[in-house]
């Protein structure tokens, strides 16, 4: 029999009436199923269970007659007779309540759970109706800070183990933990060590009493006084599932929901906690126009869009529509990029435009890679092989199914990147490499050569998983291509591409690239009739960059898109001092849109409607909670509103109207309707890669060189960082590392500097810290920190030792 075929069921009684269970599954899982709540604490579907709590005692019929049991630790048995409303059972429970209740302070009306806590709803259903207790509870100091994001309220705590498990099987990184025994047990951090994880929102969230609760939620809202909406998660690609909570229009908290596609229910702390932003008073509400004195001032929307009407008409009539170009669209829906791709390619004939930073890779590696899988091919992977980003820092979720795959599930857990990852505590071969070496690294383990021997024998045995991206900024996107060349050959290989931004191969999709048209169809290929389509090739971010700063483009569009501090190699900056005229849709007044002629305020992902599409190719929805501030408005009801007047109209009449448009000309999105993808159905469409040009991979040998040097720069993204929405949210922004430079010690040595000395990288100083993680001869540094220089890309640096 193969695993994939469903065991035969098992009966079993329980309150009387007979079930049909899974063999083996636990007795509260099973009666849950099958339509019987048995109160609990400490269980939780997603951790192994401990049996803490007691909260779930049932009478089951054995042998030796009848005993109580904790459902949530007993596997059901064909024939099993089971009481969950016996008086003995009844009894139990109200007597495990009773206990708990001895030392909880039952401070409900000031507590941030109250009205949607476990302790206080089981205690109403199955609770004594009084206590025997009369004596002096426990006392501890209240609340106390555990780290910037989590508080933590020790009288409430039931001791159920439910954030230590997380934090110890889930997270893998156990911050938190029981102190002390007898009754004095509590959960406290260790001395001098914050409760610093990237999950720790999780916690809070699955804590089934207020004893753990979220700085940016407490005392702000009653769950009573909150709208609450499924939407997806917009910070990164991997499309978590989630509820978005507002009162009085203001959005108040994210919560993860377990959908078993992606996230199982977990959210990184960027994600939960990175909403700040949205609330921010620095919002954009009116259109911006830059005046005689060049300072941008408030205008009204017919006095911007006529700017850019009579701007961009006189450059495209004069130059042509190759002479602008647009950067950005990952950011905003699926049907907001559609509109730039329209707008770019009917009102203006230009091909130029591109969603990623050039930080990226091939847009048609990402959007139709061959044998691209999901993110549930972890749950049956032999073999694992992460070569990209650190997933803990760009994809937490992610980091969180491999972790599981590796650690629960058995996968053979391969890892190659220059320093450590989170990953690496599970990994079953960790290789790290100096950056430009990765070909050469790729070609060993291709041959299975001398260290990787046992590595490329695991690879040999499938299902093999591959997920792929650029590791840093100073590696080559075409790296990334030749590894999942590699990977495809693989038993049974399916490749997951990394890259960033949440709605990025939903704007890729849309045709929001230099070579992609909707539906992932080539630019000059026969797949797309839906709209004229310019027949010059098409420029990307880095050719925009270059012609505007050359003066081949004269004007650019930014939407969404902060290129000053996201493109790397930090040439942007001078290219929009170049142009003749930049028109921004944005939140805020960014480092780019400060270059802008006119600013258009926009709305984030909880302001509207749409679809998003994650890595993938999963289509979900994101949902309006609360309404925009101000004048702001979708990008593309203004591209729509900026194409009228400029005469040349692209007809979009509404989100739905689009979608329904996408479906009818986009070909890998026939049949996706804007009716079909709901918040009922989080799992949303996976669009199979129908009617795409799969992307052909270029081996290794074919393209790239090993560069070597004695020092070189790995440049890659930490989760905390100066993006923009990071900026508008203080709670994260501090979390941000800083701007260092990390070398071993031996090469800290070699360069003459010590931990807290000074380095010269590229003209630029920074203090250095040891890092022995990193593979010898490589000098990393988080890109993108709050005041942090650009050291552009290229991975042969001019290091000197400044003391
Ligand atoms: Fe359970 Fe909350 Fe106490 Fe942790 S803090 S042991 S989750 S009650
Ligand atoms: Fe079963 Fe806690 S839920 S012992």
């Amino acid at each position: 029999m193969s695993d994939d075929v469903a065991p035969e069921l098992i009966s079993i009684t329980i309150d009387g009436t007979d079930r049909s269970v899974r063999p083996g599954e636990l007795l509260i899982k099973a009666a849950e199923d099958t339509g019987t709540y048995i109160p609990r604490f400490c269980w939780h579907p997603r951790m192994q269970p401990v049996g803490m709590c007691r909260m779930c005692l049932v009478e089951v019929e054995g042998p030796r007659g009848v005993a109580l049991v904790p459902a949530c630790t007993t596997p059901v048995g064909d024939g099993m007779i089971v009481h969950t409303q016996s008086e003995v059972a009844k009894k139990a429970q109200e007597d495990i309540l009773e206990f708990l209740l001895i030392n909880h302070p039952l401070d409900c009306p000031v507590c941030d759970k109250g009205g949607e806590c476990p302790l206080q709803d089981q205690t109403m259903s199955h609770g004594p109706a009084e206590s025997r207790f009369v004596e002096e509870k426990r006392h501890y100091e209240k609340p106390i800070p555990i780290s910037d994001l989590v508080l933590l309220d020790r009288e409430r705590c039931i001791l159920c183990a439910r954030c230590t498990r997380f934090s110890e099987e889930i997270s893998g990184d156990p911050l938190i933990e029981f102190q002390e025994r007898g009754n004095n047990t509590q959960i406290r951090t260790f001395p001098d060590l914050p409760f610093s994880s990237y999950f720790s929102g999780n916690t809070v969230q699955i804590c089934p009493v207020g004893a753990l609760t979220a700085t940016a939620y407490r005392f702000r809202a009653r769950p009573w006084d909150l709208r609450a909406v499924g939407s997806t998660c917009m910070h990164c690609t991997a499309g978590d599932s989630m509820t978005v909570q507002a009162s009085q229009n203001e959005i108040l908290r994210f919560l993860g929901v377990d959908n078993d596609a992606t996230n199982h229910g977990w959210l990184s702390d960027k994600c939960r906690f990175g909403f700040e932003y949205i609330n921010s008073p620095d919002r954009l509400t009116t259109p911006l126009l830059r005046d005689a004195e060049g300072e941008l001032r408030e205008a009204t929307w017919s006095e911007a869009l006529q700017e850019v009407a009579d701007r961009l008409g006189a450059i495209t009539e004069e130059h042509g529509g190759h002479a602008v170009a647009a950067l950005g669209g990952a950011r905003g829906t699926n049907e907001d990029a559609y509109a730039l791709a329209k707008f770019m390619r009917v009102a203006l004939g230009s091909n130029h435009l591109d969603a990623q930073m050039d930080d990226g890779l091939e847009p048609q590696f990402l959007a139709a890679v061959a044998g691209r899988g999901q993110i549930s091919d972890l749950e049956r992977a032999k073999t694992i092989l992460v070569w990209g980003p650190d997933l803990k820092e760009e994809l937490g979720t992610l980091y969180l199914r491999v972790r599981r795959a590796a650690q629960e599930l058995g996968a053979t857990l391969i890892v190659v990147h220059p320093r450590a990852t989170g990953l690496d505590d599970r990994a079953t071969h960790k290789f790290g490499y100096q950056p430009g070496t990765g070909p050469d690294v790729l070609r060993r383990l291709a041959a299975g050569l001398e260290e990787f021997a046992e590595a490329r024998a695991a690879l040999n045995e499938g299902p093999v998983v591959a997920i792929v991206g650029r590791s840093g900024y100073c590696e080559s996107p075409a790296l990334a291509e030749a590894v999942a060349a590699f990977a495809r050959d693989l038993p049974e290989a399916t490749v997951l591409p990394v890259a960033r931004r949440g709605n990025v191969f939903g704007a890729l999709d849309m045709g929001v690239a230099p070579n992609l048209l909707p539906g992932r169809v080539a630019l000059g290929s026969d797949g797309f009739d839906g709209w004229e389509v310019p027949e010059h090739s098409g420029k990307g971010a880095a050719e925009i960059l270059t012609g505007l700063t050359e003066g081949s483009i004269k004007s650019v569009l930014l939407v969404g898109a902060d290129p000053v501090r996201d493109v790397p190699s930090g040439s942007a900056a001078a290219a929009l001092e170049a142009a003749e005229f930049v028109v921004a849709i944005d939140l805020f007044v960014t480092d780019s849109v400060r270059h802008a002629d006119v600013v258009f305020p926009a709305l984030t992902a909880t302001e509207k409607e749409g679809m998003v599409t994650n890595l993938e190719g999963r289509v979900q929805k994101v949902n309006q909670v609360v309404p925009g501030p101000g004048q702001a408005r979708a990008d593309w009801s203004i591209l729509d509103d900026v194409a009228t007047a400029m005469d040349r109209p692209i007809h979009l009449a509404s989100a739905e109207a689009i979608a329904k448009e996408i479906g009818s000309v986009a070909p890998a999105y026939r049949g996706v309707t804007w009716d079909l993808v709901t918040w009922d159905e989080p799992d949303g469409v996976v669009v199979p890669l129908n009617g795409a040009e799969v992307f052909e991979y270029v081996p290794v040998d074919a393209k790239i060189e090993t560069r070597s040097a004695p020092l070189t720069l790995h440049l890659a993204r930490t989760l905390y960082d100066d993006g923009v929405m990071m900026r508008a949210g203080l709670s994260l922004h501090d979390l941000a590392p800083g701007v260092a430079a990390y070398l071993s010690t031996e090469d800290s040595v070699a360069v003459g500097v010590a931990e807290g000395g000074l380095i010269s990288i590229n003209g630029h100083q920074m203090t250095v810290q040891i890092d022995d993680s990193l593979a010898p001869g490589t000098l990393y540094v988080p890109f993108n920190q709050p005041g942090g220089p650009h050291l552009g890309t290229d991975p042969v640096i001019r290091v000197k030792a400044v003391r």
